[in-house]
């Protein structure tokens, strides 16, 4: 298997009815669970990095560890940059040989997030590479920073977004938020149904840590064909790793590492598993 387009992911996904997990990994032991996970449920993964998470995990390292996790894994693997910022982070990413790229427009006005997302688009296409966007505005704070107040997606506007930009996957926002709920959040599902009947563009959820597995699966019908997940992993690692030195007189860095690629595999795993949707 290889590193394919997130194209054939989401084309796949869509055919059988199942949405694509797309993990956020910020190092090396992060990008061997996911990989893990993947090929022991033989399941195809998008393994992705956001641009505000560079300080601390940068592209011209991490990207060319992404890619080669996937050339050399048993399963098909879709490198994608998450929430792009700017147009040369787009640019680098596309150079390292990412197979897909998100330009997040989400706060500009919806003629300048058109016109941006269509220079990415055409950048995108010389690189044979898919082109996510976002219309919208999801929640929380993907990093640091202010949190965003929610902005559901409009299915008119998403129609005419979709159409005029050629973006191959659309993240909508309908109640979804990144980081961690402070109470189960009320996705609006109404809104999902519209914008699945008046959109054909696969549609992606973002804000995936804390949703239940029944919203996933409802999700899954109403045309989400990637789903996110980032701080879920982030926490896993990071609970891991406390409670294997607290279990011991003497932290070792072999059995950390191990312990921070457990973490995640597990994380991982459990949500292949829904977004599998078989059962
Ligand atoms: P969570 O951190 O809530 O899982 O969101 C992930 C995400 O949407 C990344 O873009």
């Amino acid at each position: 298997m290889a590193l394919v387009s997130m194209k054939k992911l989401l084309k796949q996904a869509d055919e059988q009815n199942k949405a694509v997990g797309a993990f956020s990994v910020g190092n090396m032991e992060m990008v061997m669970g996911a990989v893990r996970a993947a090929e022991e449920l033989n399941t195809p993964i998008i393994l992705q990095i956001a641009e505000v998470r560079l300080k601390n995990s940068p592209l011209e390292l991490m990207g060319p560890m992404m890619i080669a996790a996937a050339k050399n894994s048993a399963v098909d693997i879709a490198v994608h940059l998450d929430h792009g910022l700017t147009l040369p982070t787009v640019d680098k990413a596309l150079e390292l040989g990412f197979t897909s790229v998100m330009f997040d427009g989400s706060l500009l006005d919806f003629e300048e997030n058109v016109k941006t997302v269509q220079k990415v688009v055409e950048k995108a296409s010389k690189y044979k590479a898919a082109v996510e966007a976002e219309l919208g505005v999801v929640g929380g704070n993907e990093g640091e920073g202010k949190a965003h107040k929610i902005l559901c997606t409009d299915p008119v506007k998403a129609k005419e977004f979709c159409a005029r930009t050629g973006v191959n996957a659309l993240a909508v926002a309908i109640g979804n938020a990144h980081g961690n709920y402070p109470v189960l959040p009320e996705l609006r599902f109404d809104v999902l149904e519209e914008i699945d009947k008046t959109v054909d563009t696969p549609l992606v959820l973002h804000g995936g840590t804390g949703i239940t597995d029944e919203m996933f699966r409802h999700a899954i019908s109403l045309g989400v064909r990637k789903i996110n997940i980032a701080t879920a992993s982030f926490d896993h690692l990071a609970r891991y790793a406390k409670n294997y030195c607290d279990s011991v007189e003497k932290a070792n860095y072999f059995d950390l590492s191990a312990q921070q690629v457990n973490g995640v595999y597990e994380n991982v795993k459990r949500h292949i598993k829904v977004f599998n949707n078989k059962d």
